[in-house]
């Protein structure tokens, strides 16, 4: 790896705004600008909104990585892009700055999958040797990936349906809990018994390592309305039972699923994880408790390069400049972009946007 060369990185594959700059393994400066105030009253991502906030923050975002960083646009040596997947308008957006840039600096420019970004980013933080598994786990996506070098995945499964951050969400609003959902049923569960409710884990008598959470989301649903039935109304022991017992059934799939994804994947360094969703104790204990039977270390990046950011972005191309060439001036801004191009597209768009 080229330990010298100083990348900047753009991601605006979401509802995020990111710029980092790079030097190798050294993250010089990583800026993030959420928009979640912006989409606050709609319920989810609003993808004209991103677009536009994303067009209008930019380059401010851009000058402040650089500003951190103590380098100025002559200092760049590459500049890497999230060319998808993601809302169209978002990913356009970046893929225009960079190019622009590139063309204006006379500077190679690299269009990165978001995907590979966090996938790649164990190595970012903590060296891990290839190959390892990664369950990717946020609101928009959810599979398991077999890495085995910068440009080289298997997907061994992945959700159907939803991802389980975005079923977080739904369901924190089903049973009247602030979001984002993760958190709030989180904190919600600490006082709940997860066995009031019989919910289902889905998909777990079905071999191999796909999911689906769209259906437990129903049976909370279902669960919730009879308490409604008899009682009027949830109190506030109900809403800490529906969370503890759903939040035990994302925990129990994810747990199942992913000792298989381990012995799918033959010999691996690690097990990590990445996106939002692995803030939660709960799943966390359970993906320990896979990685300890199997001797491994168990691998999460500090949270903020966990969740979306474009440090992931700026040394994913770092790495895969070593394994191939710059991306030219026809680099096209991708909604669907899988990494594996051998296994078959992932059903459904998430609510934030498209899965892969
Ligand atoms: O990776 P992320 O920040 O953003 C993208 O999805 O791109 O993940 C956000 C998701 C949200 O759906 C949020 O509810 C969920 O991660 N989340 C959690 C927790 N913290 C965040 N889910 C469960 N438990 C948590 N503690
Ligand atoms: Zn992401």
């Amino acid at each position: 790896m080229n330990n010298d060369l100083t990348v900047l990185g753009i991601e605006s594959s979401c509802d995020d705004t990111a710029a980092a700059v790079l030097r190798g393994r050294t993250i010089l400066s990583s800026v993030v600008l959420g928009q979640t105030s912006l989409h606050a009253d709609f319920g989810g991502v609003v993808p004209e909104i991103a677009a536009r906030a994303h067009a209008e923050k930019l380059d401010g975002v851009v000058r402040q990585a650089l500003a951190e960083a103590g380098s100025n646009v002559g200092d760049i040596d590459a500049i890497a892009v999230t060319a998808g997947p993601g809302l169209i308008g978002g990913v356009v957006s970046g893929v225009m700055l960079a190019k622009g840039m590139s063309a204006a600096l006379d500077i190679p420019m690299y269009g990165v999958n978001h995907l590979a970004g966090h996938a790649l980013t164990p190595r970012l933080t903590d060296n891990v040797e290839y190959p390892y598994l990664m369950l990717l786990v946020s609101g928009g996506h959810c599979q398991f990936l077999h890495v085995s070098g910068p440009d080289t995945f298997r997907r061994l499964g992945g959700t159907i349906d939803d991802a389980p951050g975005e079923a977080f969400d739904k369901v924190a609003r089903l049973i009247g809990l602030p979001q984002p959902g993760g958190p709030s049923i989180e904190r919600c569960a600490m006082r709940g018994d997860a066995k009031r409710f019989a919910l289902p884990r889905p998909l777990l008598d079905r071999e191999g390592c796909d999911m689906s959470f769209s259906g437990l989301k129903t049976a909370t649903l279902r669960a919730r309305d009879k308490v409604i039935v008899q009682k009027g109304g949830l109190t506030e022991q109900d809403q800490a039972d529906l969370s503890a017992g759903f939040q035990a059934a994302v925990a129990d799939v994810l747990q199942e699923k992913c000792s298989r994804a381990v012995i799918a994947s033959g010999p691996i360094t690690a097990l990590c994880v990445a996106g939002g969703v692995a803030a939660n104790q709960t799943i966390r204990a359970g993906l320990e408790t896979v990685s300890q039977a199997a001797g491994i270390p168990f691998i999460a990046p500090p949270l903020a390069l966990c969740t979306d950011n474009a440090a992931m972005i700026a040394y994913a191309a770092i790495e895969q400049m070593q394994t191939r060439a710059p991306d030219g001036m026809d680099l096209s801004a991708r909604p669907r972009m899988p990494l594996d191009t051998d296994s078959i597209a992932m059903l459904g768009s998430g609510k934030k946007g498209a899965k892969a």
